[in-house]
């Protein structure tokens, strides 16, 4: 820069968080703590013990348990190649695209030494069990192909730098090719996804620990983050929170789809939710439902011209989505069409009417909603969504239902399953809606000192006070009391202690109460004493 040049201030960039991601702050968290003890305690008296699940799995994990043609892993998630994976595909990548210089055998040793990097590279995803990736998937066979071409390359190499006899480049060329189409052979690489959801990785993980040698069924609970990438409004995120439940095991009896509708009903009820309501389906089995998809499709056709394009759409792709349409124009259509409850086998139907008669026993209200069919291809018989006061458009507060079979499909043993979750960030503004979110917690105890000598007895009777479970405010530097007290109110404190060079040489502490501003002298010993009293009698 020249001399005298202005410089320019270039002002640091403002961050935000990204598009659909938020941040949650006290006093809000305190009410997600609440929600999610809760959630801990009633899910604990129905015998659930916690998972805690990875936030991200092999994007093929979703594909196969959601469904690859759902919006959900067709359209939302949030997907990235493995870092690690995608360096061996580097790999393969330069040594598809090697062009050996005829007669060169410099060259070639460095073809060879790219092929080395790669099998020690694979080798060690191998062991190091990077995501999705065996041998069995990579390629056993043409791993060692490579191996023993990589071994003979490198004798041919070292015999002629011996000999400098050039009449091998022949055989040179052989192992090159060979190298490269067993390299071509190979299938490394796979995609990574934040997880939408957490019922797949739940049966992942069954499958994986090896659960199904534990009494079933195993009842299983989990809460975090999910990621969709959906068009952010009032209770839709794309970062959002999820409270789930699953029930796995060989037993597909009413009675656990019923338990499990009326453990999340009780949790609502503890929290005192309001408007909850349970609207409940069945969508048949594997018998049943094609058939019924069938005439859906048919009846469908024959009013084709009158639906909107998603649902045109899904004449083809899914028929029974156009169930969920929530386009004015359709509902008269929607109407009209034939209901799967007269379509179920004769298993589903005593299924669900066990489901129902276990939902009275139970003494749980619902409301059957022959609509019901849900956005995800796991489910079969039993589906239910609950949906709560405040929440606009997007109230249903929780979604689940049965997938028996899905632990199967994920290579596993047959096991039925059943389970929900819940959207953690609609449940809370609900709440909030409902002005069922609790108070701003102020401090119990602000200490106003001034004076070296007072500062050291602050920091001990804060050390002690805390030690009695109070939450305390210790000012870092000394303020004039006026002002202390003014901070003390801002915080919401209940009481301020006040401690000058007068109060530590008598050793008689000055507790003034802020609501009504009266003042109080204790000893010591004597304060805590009073603090907890105060404390037992407003508890
Ligand atoms: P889901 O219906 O996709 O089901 O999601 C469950 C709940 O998560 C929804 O009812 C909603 O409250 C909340 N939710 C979904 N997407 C968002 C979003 N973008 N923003 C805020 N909240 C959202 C499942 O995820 C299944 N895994 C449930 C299940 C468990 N079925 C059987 N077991």
């Amino acid at each position: 820069m020249s001399e005298g040049a202005v410089k320019k201030e270039v002002k640091p960039r403002k961050f935000q968080a990204i598009r659909g991601t938020r941040d949650l702050l006290p006093p809000e968290t305190a009410l997600w703590n609440r929600v999610e003890q809760n959630a801990h305690e009633v899910f604990g008296t129905f015998g659930f013990g916690e998972i805690r699940l990875p936030i991200f799995e092999p994007t093929q994990l979703f594909a196969r348990a959601v469904g690859g043609e759902t919006d959900i892993v067709s359209k939302e998630m949030y997907t990235m190649p493995d870092p690690e994976t995608d360096h061996i595909y580097g790999l393969q990548r330069s040594l598809a695209e090697w062009d050996l210089e005829v007669g060169n055998f410099e060259n070639a040793d460095s073809f060879q030494g790219l092929a080395v990097s790669l099998l020690v590279f694979i080798v060690r995803a191998q062991e190091e069990k990077v995501v999705g990736f065996d041998f069995e998937e990579v390629g056993f066979e043409a791993v060692s192909e490579m191996t023993l071409a990589v071994a003979e390359l490198r004798g041919l190499i070292s015999k002629h730098s011996q000999s400098g006899d050039a009449s091998t480049w022949n055989l040179v060329a052989e192992q090159v090719q060979r190298i490269k189409l067993a390299n071509d052979r190979l299938t490394v690489g796979e995609d990574i996804s934040l997880r939408p959801e957490a019922t797949a990785s739940v049966c992942r993980a069954y499958i994986e620990n090896g659960m199904q040698q534990l009494p079933q069924p195993v009842k299983l609970y989990y809460m975090g983050p999910m990621f969709r990438r959906e068009r952010p409004q009032k209770g839709r995120y794309r970062q959002f929170y999820q409270i789930g439940a699953e029930v796995l095991g060989g037993s597909d009896a009413p009675a656990i789809d019923a338990e499990v509708i009326e453990m999340v009903m009780t949790f609502f009820d503890r929290l005192e939710l309001q408007g909850v309501q349970l609207g409940i389906n069945s969508i048949g089995d594997r018998n049943c439902r094609p058939k019924y998809v069938e005439l859906l499709r048919a009846e469908l056709l024959k009013v084709k011209d009158k639906l909107g394009a998603d649902s045109q759409r899904r004449i083809e792709t899914n028929p029974l989505r156009v169930l969920d349409s929530k386009l004015e124009s359709e509902q008269g259509i929607i109407d009209t069409l034939p209901h799967i409850a007269d379509h179920l086998c004769e298993e589903c139907a005593a299924h669900y009417a066990a489901v129902k008669h276990q939902l009275e026993m139970r003494g749980v209200i619902y409301r059957e909603n022959w609509r019901l069919v849900r956005g995800l291809d796991y489910y079969m018989r039993t589906t239910f969504e609950i949906t709560a006061q405040g929440l606009g458009s997007q109230n249903a507060v929780c979604g689940g239902g049965r997938y028996d079979g899905l632990v199967e499909l994920l290579g596993g043993p047959p096991t039925k399953g059943i389970g929900f979750a819940i959207g953690e960030d609609r449940l809370i503004l609900s709440l909030q809606e409902s002005g069922k979110a609790p108070a701003q917690q102020g401090r119990n105890v602000y200490i106003a000192w001034m004076g070296e000598r007072a500062h050291a007895t602050a920091i001990r009777a804060a050390k002690d006070l805390r030690k009695a479970g109070f939450s305390v405010e210790l000012p870092p530097v000394e303020q004039k009391f006026g002002k202390a007290l003014g901070q003390a109110d801002k915080l919401g404190a209940k009481y301020a202690l006040i401690l000058g060079d007068n109060e530590v040489s008598e050793g008689l502490w000055t507790l003034k109460t802020l609501a009504d501003g009266s003042q109080v002298k204790f000893a010591e010993p004597d304060l805590l004493e009073h603090l907890r009293k105060q404390r037992a009698l407003s508890s």
